[in-house]
């Protein structure tokens, strides 16, 4: 089989099995845990976080591993699945903490029906990621809040408020008639019975926000925080890395010692580049039917583009 064998832009059908994915580009998604290779000060970071019982804000360049760094946490520590709680300009704190579907509750009462089924508002209500991280619990919960630079001005300052008291109330249940009611979690189908419609936490989460560094956050949001910023890799760090994910070591020379010292020379010169693009390129042109001569010169300028040019 070569290269050839799949697309070639003739329009002729061909029902042809495609190679096998990349490690990384399994479905379903395989966990990061293991591969993630810590940069230097993060592993003290991470411990002053969780001892400190404060969030840790990650900066870094697009593709430096911000968003995996969790998954090797909550795995090493058993701390269950990551909530994750991807921001962008409309996302709210009250979303972020539960969100109450009052039209499909009027439709239901409006149908009538069972009486008791409408004026029931468990099926109304689910908590959202923060909202579930906030739940009592034996073991701290795992919270991504990722991208956090992308948030509308005041979020930051908002969600301080419940991050500082480790508690929030939820309105519609504060009112309600009954005071236990049974709401469901983010991304499970498990339940939390509510009284009086309060949740106070009893083990704060261990929570990772992320930034490309879009926002400048004010100087009480970040007392608050640890901060760390991902490290560039060095050559020896991204050998292990790519090494890592392809589940081999990597020699010290040849083309794919090349490749990685090639890459972490453009990094180090200042080139914006990302991780992902070198396990691209190390995987694609290590394969046996990988192209050669200008056709693989070619590949590889495709596949490490600079970032910041589109
Ligand atoms: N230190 C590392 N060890 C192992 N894999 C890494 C490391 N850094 C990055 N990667 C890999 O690079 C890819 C991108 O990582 P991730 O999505 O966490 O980056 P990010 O900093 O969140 O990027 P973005 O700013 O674009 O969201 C992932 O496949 C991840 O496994
Ligand atoms: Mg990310």
């Amino acid at each position: 089989m070569t290269w050839d064998d799949y697309y070639r832009g003739d329009g002729v059908p061909r029902a042809i099995e495609l190679p096998a994915p990349p490690p990384w580009r399994t479905f379903p998604r395989q966990p990061m845990s293991s591969v993630f290779q810590p940069p230097p000060g993060l592993r003290e970071a991470v411990n002053a976080a969780l001892c400190l019982r404060r969030p840790l804000l990650i900066t870094g360049l697009p593709g430096s591993g911000k968003s995996t760094v969790i998954e090797q946490v909550a795995a090493e520590l058993d701390f269950g699945p990551v909530l994750r709680w991807h921001v962008t300009s409309r996302s709210t704190l009250a979303d972020a903490l539960y969100r109450y579907d009052a039209l499909g509750r009027i439709h239901a009462q409006r149908l009538g029906g069972d009486r008791n089924v409408a004026d029931d508002i468990a099926p109304f209500l689910q908590f959202g990621p923060l909202g579930t991280a906030l739940l009592p619990a034996e073991r701290p919960r795992a919270l991504l809040i990722d991208e956090i630079d992308k948030s509308d001005l005041d979020l930051p300052s908002d969600l301080l408020d419940v991050l500082e008291r480790g508690e929030f109330e939820v309105p519609e249940l504060v009112r309600y008639e009954h005071d236990e009611v049974d709401v469901r979690l983010y991304q499970s189908d498990g339940r939390h019975r509510v009284v009086n419609g309060r949740i106070a936490c009893t083990q704060f989460p261990f929570i990772v926000m992320t930034s490309n560094g879009e926002q400048i956050f004010p100087a009480p949001f970040l007392r608050r925080c640890i901060r760390y910023t991902m490290a560039r890799p060095s050559a020896e760090a991204l050998r292990t890395l790519v090494g890592a994910h392809l589940g081999t070591d990597l020699p010290d020379r040849g083309p794919v010692a090349d490749l990685v010292q090639g890459f972490a020379d453009r990094i180090e010169a200042g080139e914006n580049l990302a991780v992902d693009q070198l396990l691209n390129a190390v995987f694609l042109l290590s394969r046996d039917d990988a192209p050669t001569g200008a056709a693989r010169e070619e590949l590889t300028a495709l596949l490490l583009r600079e970032l910041s040019r589109a």
